[in-house]
């Protein structure tokens, strides 16, 4: 079977579980940790070499400031828990985002999880946290266009992508979004141009390794042609 080398995943879900089981959604978000945890481990184990997960948009800010800051908080507890298990298992952590809206402990708090985590190399996690592809391009355009005015670089010579906050990942081969919506929800739209996309309707803490091969088995049955012609036409 072909493994996806990266998987992006919106993980959505977490409120709804949560509903179903007459609990507070922050326990959705908890489980949703686990959930995560779990499909690292699978995605790992199956030979994938990047896992990008959105946690946080930069429109979850919008959200209740009690529910935001219960995140935040999750966000730091889980950190602190799972940063040794991740220098254990040879994760290497990355952040992507407008961290500058995090306060200054959270974001040091966050670095400092990426420095420790640097030399791993077995897969690499990628945590999108005040994300959204609209801010990550227009930030893009703005230092791109310095960079042409100073001429370090030519305008065509596509002065974007150094400065996207993926620079040096490979672009996902693969988007999986859990929780039935269809959409992309402003989510690395620069870097999924060609990406194959895949819906389930199951709540990300309920994903599961079937889940996660069910959605690798479905990639190994389409043909991607990146807008080329199938491999096996012939016509001159
Ligand atoms: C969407 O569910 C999920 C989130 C906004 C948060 C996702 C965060 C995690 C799973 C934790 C990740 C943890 C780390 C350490 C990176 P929702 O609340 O929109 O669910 P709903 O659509 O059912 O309401």
């Amino acid at each position: 079977m072909n493994v996806p080398q990266h998987i992006a995943i919106i993980m959505d879900g977490n409120g709804r579980w949560a509903l179903a089981r007459g609990k507070e959604r922050g326990e959705g978000h908890a489980a949703g940790v686990r959930a995560l945890h779990d499909t690292l481990r699978n995605a790992a184990d199956l030979g994938v070499r990047h896992l990008t997960v959105y946690a946080f948009s930069t429109e979850n800010w919008n959200r209740p400031r009690g529910e935001v800051d219960a995140l935040m908080a999750l966000f730091a507890e889980s950190i602190t828990q799972y940063t040794p298990k991740l220098v254990e298992s040879g994760v290497k952590l990355r952040f992507i985002g407008d961290l500058s809206r995090l306060g200054a402990d959270h974001k040091a708090h966050l670095l400092q999880a990426v420095a420790s985590t640097a030399e791993c190399n077995t897969i690499t996690l990628i945590v999108a946290l005040s994300y959204s592809a609209r801010w990550e391009l227009n930030k893009a355009f703005v230092n791109g266009l310095e960079a042409c005015r100073n001429k370090q670089l030519n305008p065509y010579d596509n002065p974007i992508e150094p400065f996207l906050e993926t620079a040096g990942i490979p672009d996902p081969d693969l988007l999986i979004r859990t929780g039935g919506e269809q959409r992309i929800s402003n989510f690395l739209l620069y870097q999924m141009a060609y990406t194959e996309l895949y819906f389930t309707s199951t709540l990300w803490p309920d994903f599961s390794k079937a889940d996660l091969e069910a959605a690798i088995k479905d990639f190994n049955s389409r043909e991607r042609r990146y807008g080329a012609l199938p491999d096996t036409d012939t016509t001159p």
